[in-house]
């Protein structure tokens, strides 16, 4: 069993996903059966993983095309490119981010090329597939980072100060979606001081904000309207929620110093929640995080990688947030994978053998064709 791991081509990929930890983990899983860590030189660098310390951990170093030949399993956080992997076994799987909807050329031609392709975003959010969810670690490092990055960006400072100078007054800090990366942009926030509240489409959020000590701020006055959907993720809202949702949140963005937005909705465009007219009312020197920008932006104007300024308010968003946390981003996303394919390592066949429930969730291609029914084409 050869596994290979390349170096990331993506612009701005700083993450990898095998530490020398993984390594010396799945070559113990081998037991009688050898099991071989291939890594392209470099690949780890950006990630503060040195060739030298996943060659002691076990691994082989080499350069892409010596390390992807024979291999059975090649792991990536972007899935490559299938051109780099003809030398793999045939029906090798690549466990990647696919970003399956956005990119279904790339779905293609890994089905073209007759491999495996495994999305690792498509894991179910089941209790026994949490430690191998990869959309879960990353977003609870960007959350933090986020607010850090607000922080960096806004001209003063997020605790109260009571100096013989004068009084600091805490930042106000609303944060927009409480997901994953939400409940942890709300916690770094408390913990740096600032007067933290949230929202959320889903009303279950609302105790799990009132745990974290921060404020809810929701619509009561338009019932049923439930919010959740399938896997415990949002669906989209009816109109006159949304109007109701826009109003209540319009007043009270008006009086907050930073805004952090983390609001996504699986397989479509990040919903719009903050406009050019509500940019205007905030103060200026406000800052707003804009957690989504990489997916088309909950605010309207904001650019992935860039600082602009709109009404006085700084509009901040990284494309890849856990990205600027490379080393801890590459050390939960690596475990992600040592703990999805542990999990199935059949001892027998000196493999892991995927069951139906995650098996037929995260594979998008086999034998040639696209399988999976998230991406039925009509
Ligand atoms: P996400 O990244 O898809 O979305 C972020 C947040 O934005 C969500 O809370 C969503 O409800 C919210 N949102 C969407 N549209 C909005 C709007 N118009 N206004 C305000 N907020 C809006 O969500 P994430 O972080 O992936 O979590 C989704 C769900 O999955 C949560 O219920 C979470 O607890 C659950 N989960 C379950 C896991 C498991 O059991 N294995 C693991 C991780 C998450």
């Amino acid at each position: 069993m050869r596994i290979a791991v390349l170096a990331e081509r993506a612009p701005g990929e700083s993450r990898v996903a095998i530490s020398p930890e993984t390594v010396k983990k799945f070559i113990a899983l081998g037991g009688d059966w050898a099991v071989t860590v291939a890594v392209e030189r470099g690949a780890g660098i950006a990630a503060a993983v040195t060739d030298d310390a996943l060659r002691e951990a076990g691994a082989e170093i080499g350069d892409a095309a010596g390390v992807v030949k024979e291999a059975d399993i090649v792991l990536g956080v972007v899935a490559p490119d299938p051109a780099l992997l003809t030398g793999a076994k045939p029906g090798a799987w690549v466990a990647a981010t696919f970003d399956p909807f956005r990119e279904p050329a790339r779905v293609d031609a890994y089905a073209a090329a007759g491999l495996e392709a495994l999305a690792m975003e498509f894991m179910p959010r089941i209790t026994r597939a949490q430690s191998m969810d990869v959309l879960s670690s990353q977003a609870n490092l960007a959350g933090y980072k986020a607010v850090i990055a607000a922080a960096d960006t806004y001209g003063r400072a997020f605790p109260m100060m009571m100096t013989a100078a004068g009084t600091v007054q805490a930042a106000k800090c609303f944060v927009m979606g409480v997901g994953v990366a939400g409940l942890q942009a709300i916690a770094t926030a408390k913990r740096l001081g600032a007067q933290v509240s949230a929202t959320d489409v889903r009303s279950a959020t609302k105790e799990q904000i009132q745990s974290l000590g921060a404020k809810p701020i929701f619509v009561e006055s338009v019932a049923g309207i439930e919010g959740e959907g399938a896997g415990g993720y949002a669906t989209e809202m009816s109109e006159e929620y949304q109007k109701a949702q826009a109003e209540l949140v319009s007043g009270h963005i008006a009086k907050q110093d930073i805004v952090i937005t983390t609001a996504l909705i699986p397989g479509r465009p990040a919903p719009r929640l903050i406009s050019d007219a509500q940019i205007a009312s905030m103060k200026p020197g406000s800052v707003i995080y804009d957690l989504a920008v990489a997916q088309g932006g909950n605010v309207e104007g904001s650019v992935a990688d860039q600082v602009i300024e709109k009404h006085g308010v700084k509009i901040v968003g990284y494309a890849n947030t856990a990205a600027h946390l490379a080393a801890d981003a590459s050390a939960l996303y690596a475990r992600n994978l040592y703990n999805f394919l542990s999990a199935f390592w059949d001892k027998e066949a000196g493999k892991p053998v995927l069951d139906e429930e995650i098996g037929d969730a995260v594979r998008l291609t086999r034998g040639g064709e696209v399988v999976n029914e998230k991406l039925a084409r009509n």
